[in-house]
């Protein structure tokens, strides 16, 4: 059997597949599924600070007028109770590294439940600041800088690793990464996928774009991947988003991911891709004679292939030369 071992972010994997967060981990019984396919670890699903502050205003609206604080903290430690509840189950029933995760897009008091987190037994924790800035009086660096406050809040008071789960959105993913390796993020993930908004015109209405990714997704993160590993070599990046067969996996690694997360191709194919996706870059691996991850790993990254430039405007010339042909 090929060595597919690996590390990401201080945990050691038994390979590279780690199921990302999403309903696909939000049970026990699901996270032992996809450990029996092979997964190297779980992103359990998110705890959202979208959802706890909806619900909490819900209450609000049912006449719960007084003593708001107090039903935001109510919605809170149920969201927690719940999630710490899924590390536990999880870690009973399964051997593999299990990673909680935080949806927050303000730098509350995360590190509180973190600690709880990892006291329920979390292996790692990744926080994942998905959100858009749209207000005009918006300030540059401003989002950049809630990275690294909420970073801070989490890190402060827990030993388990943190990850960071980046949109795709931000304008310099390189420095961003760089300030969060050097605040004490243990490694990045790229890229978080957006909910796709579209428009129904026939009843003109607003309705929701492919939920899943497709295999054409994973470019974007690819490009960063290729780019991060090189700048910053010491900072393990896991790729997330358009990562659907085993090709997609050996291209992640050669562009020199430490991992890859992996949501929308188990969505709609169930728990054998992953043994697929496994098998696929087990015998990737032999075939090119490699005896293990770590001899390809990062070998097509931006330094390996003469720089960043062909990741900006040479291959772009390149196409329009060759459509011109
Ligand atoms: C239905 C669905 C639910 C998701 N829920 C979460 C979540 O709770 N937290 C999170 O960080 N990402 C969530 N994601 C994003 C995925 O973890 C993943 O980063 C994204 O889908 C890109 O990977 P993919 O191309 O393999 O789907 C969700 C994605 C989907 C499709």
């Amino acid at each position: 059997m090929a060595d597919l071992r690996t590390s990401f972010a201080g945990l050691e994997l038994k390979n590279p597949l780690i199921v990302s967060s999403s309903g696909l981990t939000n049970s026990a019984a699901k996270n032992k599924k996809w450990e029996e396919a092979g997964a190297a670890a779980v992103v359990l699903k998110s705890v959202f600070e979208e959802q706890i502050l909806l619900h909490a205003g819900q209450m609000e609206n049912y006449g719960h007028t007084e003593g708001d604080d107090y039903m935001v903290q109510y919605v809170r430690n149920h969201q927690l109770n719940e999630t710490i509840s899924l590390i536990r189950d999880t870690k009973e029933q399964c051997s593999i590294p299990v990673i909680a995760s935080i949806n927050c897009h303000s730098d509350s008091e995360w590190g509180e439940y973190a600690a709880l987190f990892e006291q329920a037994g979390a292996d790692a924790l990744e926080i994942n600041i998905l959100s858009l800035r749209t207000a005009r009086d918006y300030q540059a660096g401003s989002f950049q800088q809630m990275h690294v406050n909420v970073l801070k809040q989490v890190i402060k008071d827990i030993k388990i690793p943190v990850v960071v789960k980046l949109g795709s959105n931000l304008t310099a993913p390189v420095a961003m990464a760089d300030r969060l390796s050097a605040h004490g993020a243990a490694g990045i993930v790229l890229f978080n996928r957006f909910y796709q908004p579209d428009i129904d015109i026939e009843k003109l209405e607003y309705t929701s774009g492919n939920v899943f990714s497709s295999p054409a997704d994973l470019y974007n993160g690819l490009r960063w991947t290729a780019i991060l590993s090189s700048k910053l070599p010491n900072f393990p990046v896991a790729l997330s988003g358009g990562v659907h067969d085993g090709d997609a996996m050996v291209k992640a690694l050669l562009a020199g991911a430490s991992a890859v997360q992996v949501c929308s191709a188990i969505y709609q194919q169930g728990p054998d891709v992953i043994t697929k996706m496994l098998d696929r870059v087990a015998a990737w691996q032999e075939s090119k004679g490699f005896a293990s991850l770590a001899a390809y790993r990062g070998r097509m990254n931006a330094s390996a292939v003469g720089g960043e430039e062909l990741f900006e405007r040479t291959q772009f010339m390149r196409y329009y030369s060759s459509k011109a042909e």
